[in-house]
């Protein structure tokens, strides 16, 4: 089965067909950075009116780019949740109109189960992964940052292990690229800056050491950061600059790779996965690579393209009901929240 997928819950509007049993056959993304980049975060009335412009014309693109027209199609699977309400709606109000007009299937697709299909994903005809499941993956994106349990790609069979309490890594590499004045998003600005310095100048102290907790929170870490600036003023040469990015990544990814290793060691998995858009940080791939080497374990690490927000990933978690003969219609609604399990404390509390 052929299956359109639609996904519009931040600021990417995206579409993709994608066959069922994963290979990718279009995968088209309109980012939106630019429009965002002078708030130096989503504004989400502008993500709105931005992917109501674009909606439609991606879509025509993906079928496009696919060589099928919509006769071809089988169902169609939307991001219904979680995201803004008013970017989700869109994607919802055109896949609805898509599947009632042509008579299709229609099923709404949480987008954190889309993230966790990035493995199951192929572009080429190369073959599939062997037997991914079960696997434990560390979701860290702009908007989230959790750590998973998955046997299936079903909302019942993925379960949370420990999530942030407070920013989302992406979110805390944004706020803190926002504080040195370097632009928007800030990750791949960070990423770059800390190839080149000394992450042991700067004294920062590694978030949620408590081991016995899978949680996580960064934001304690951006403020230490804001201290530092307060104390000692923004970065007067290139050298600190580097110095402070370096430090500040490495403690984030000390704190995520302690808790991914912690929640592998208690599931008991041989696999991992990392995705969302952190996932393209340099520092966290080689060092998540060393350490799963060490331990005997498979780590996947999808392509880029695969972990930042695409349609392809929300079209693969959609056709597995779709391919059940299973259909929303018109009941698919809109949800800012997750419909995956949540056991993380918001706030603050023992660390
Ligand atoms: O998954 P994504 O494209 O969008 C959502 O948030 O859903 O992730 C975007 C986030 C941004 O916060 C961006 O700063 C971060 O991923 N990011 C990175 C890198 N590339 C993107 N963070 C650290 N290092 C990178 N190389
Ligand atoms: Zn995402």
């Amino acid at each position: 089965m052929l299956v359109l997928g639609i996904e519009t819950s931040c600021d990417e509007t995206a579409a993709a067909v994608v066959r069922s049993d994963g290979l990718v056959l279009s995968d088209v993304v309109h980012s939106q950075v630019s429009l965002h980049a002078p708030y130096g975060g989503v504004v989400p009335e502008l993500a709105s009116r931005d992917h109501l412009r674009n909606a439609a014309p991606v879509v025509q693109a993906a079928l496009d780019r696919a060589g099928v027209g919509l006769d071809a199609v089988g169902g169609v699977a939307v991001t219904c949740r979680p995201g803004l309400s008013g970017a989700l709606l869109v994607g919802v109000q055109l896949a609805r109109g898509i599947a009632w007009s042509r008579g299709l299937p229609l099923v709404g697709v949480d987008h954190l189960l889309g993230h966790l299909a990035a493995p199951f994903l192929r572009w080429d005809d190369a073959p599939p992964l062997a037997d991914p499941l079960p696997f434990v993956a560390l979701l860290v994106s702009g908007g989230h940052t959790a750590l998973y349990r998955v046997d299936a790609l079903e909302a019942a069979q993925v379960h949370e292990l420990g999530a942030t309490r407070d920013d989302a890594a992406g979110e805390a590499f944004d706020k803190v690229a926002k504080l040195l004045g370097l632009g928007y998003p800030g990750g791949p600005i960070v990423d770059r800056l800390a190839r080149e310095g000394d992450p042991a100048v700067v004294p920062l102290t590694r978030p949620m050491r408590a081991r016995d907790s899978l949680e996580l929170s960064f934001s304690g870490l951006k403020t230490q950061v804001a201290r530092w600036i307060e104390a000692d003023g923004l970065p007067g040469d290139d050298r600190r600059l580097r110095d402070l990015c370096a430090a500040f990544q490495g403690r984030v990814i000390d704190a995520l790779l302690a808790k991914l290793l912690e929640a592998v060691r208690r599931e008991g998995v041989r696999t991992v996965l990392i995705a969302g858009g952190v996932a393209a940080n340099r520092e966290l791939r080689a060092r998540a690579a060393a350490a799963c080497e060490r331990r005997g374990l498979r780590l996947i690490v999808p392509a880029p393209r695969a972990c930042t927000d695409n349609g392809a990933m929300i079209a693969y978690a959609g056709s597995l009901r779709l391919v059940a003969g299973e259909d929303d219609g018109a009941a698919v609604a809109v949800n800012p929240r997750t419909c995956l399990e949540r056991r993380t404390r918001k706030g603050g509390g023992r660390r």
